[in-house]
């Protein structure tokens, strides 16, 4: 059974406001003629995603945020609330990038907080999962994994997990140009599956979307997405261009 795509550029910190307008009015010209028949977003810095939505209305371009707070309200400066995001529009949210893992201290446990709070505003997350190559290289990448799922996805119920996207980005793959293989790849989604089934049974993993990040192009996009398990792709700099971003999905 294949599952519908969902094909996700993550921005990271680039582009101003006055950038996302122009390459998001660019994305969505390129894309006029697209059969919509997968779902697209753009996660642009917070600041600019006012700027993506009005230039992305009218389109299939869905546009979210790259973070949100598990906390209503309070003493964490510099965070924001799923609230103040679902008040600005906002029903897309990344959580969890390894980036954010690495740099900013988020464990398992905060991505689950974070999953919660999105979940509970009507906010749709894209949780990210990854092992870094050491870890994988010493034999452990499916005891991170089955952490960061166990922990991070704790009392998230079957139904939500139908309603959030899970992104598989093996950290050494990211922005270094080094793909996984097609087969790498589908083995860890289908280990992935194989442990929210565990979690959720058989029905409800086959419904779970699971994207896959790390160095993903037009030119590597259709082979990685004919896996069976492969539901999507989370893209950094492939997304950053609308020649290319475009290419990317019109090739998936
Ligand atoms: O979240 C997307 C990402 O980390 C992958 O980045 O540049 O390797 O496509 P990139």
């Amino acid at each position: 059974m294949k599952r519908r795509l969902f094909i996700a550029g993550n921005w990271k910190l680039n582009k101003t406001a006055a950038e996302t307008t122009e390459t998001v009015a660019d994305l969505k010209a390129k894309l006029a003629d697209f059969n919509g028949s997968l779902d697209v977003a753009l996660f642009p810095p917070f600041l600019s995603i006012a700027a993506g939505q009005a230039a992305a209305a009218g389109s299939p371009i869905g546009i979210g945020a790259q973070n949100v707070h598990f906390a209503e309200s309070g003493a964490y400066t510099g965070e924001l609330s799923a609230a103040m995001l679902k008040e600005a529009g906002i029903e897309l949210v990344i959580i969890g990038h390894s980036e954010r893992r690495q740099y900013f201290g988020e464990t398992n446990e905060t991505v689950n907080l974070r999953t919660k709070a999105a979940l509970a505003a009507g906010i749709k997350p894209f949780v990210c999962i990854g092992e870094t190559l050491e870890e994988r290289e010493g034999g452990n990448m499916e005891s991170v994994l089955k952490a960061q799922i166990v922990e991070g996805f704790a009392d998230i119920t079957a139904e939500q997990m139908t309603n959030l996207v899970v992104a598989y980005e093996p950290v050494w793959a990211i922005g270094t140009g080094v793909t996984a293989s097609p087969e790498q790849a589908q083995d860890t989604h289908a280990y992935i599956r194989s442990e929210f089934a565990a979690l959720y049974g058989q029905e409800v993993a086959d419904k779970v979307i699971i994207q896959y990040g790390g160095s993903v192009k037009p030119a590597n996009v259709a082979e990685l997405m004919s896996c069976e398990d492969i539901d999507g792709a989370l893209v950094g700099g492939a997304s950053l261009k609308a020649d290319d971003f475009s290419a990317l999905i019109l090739n998936a």
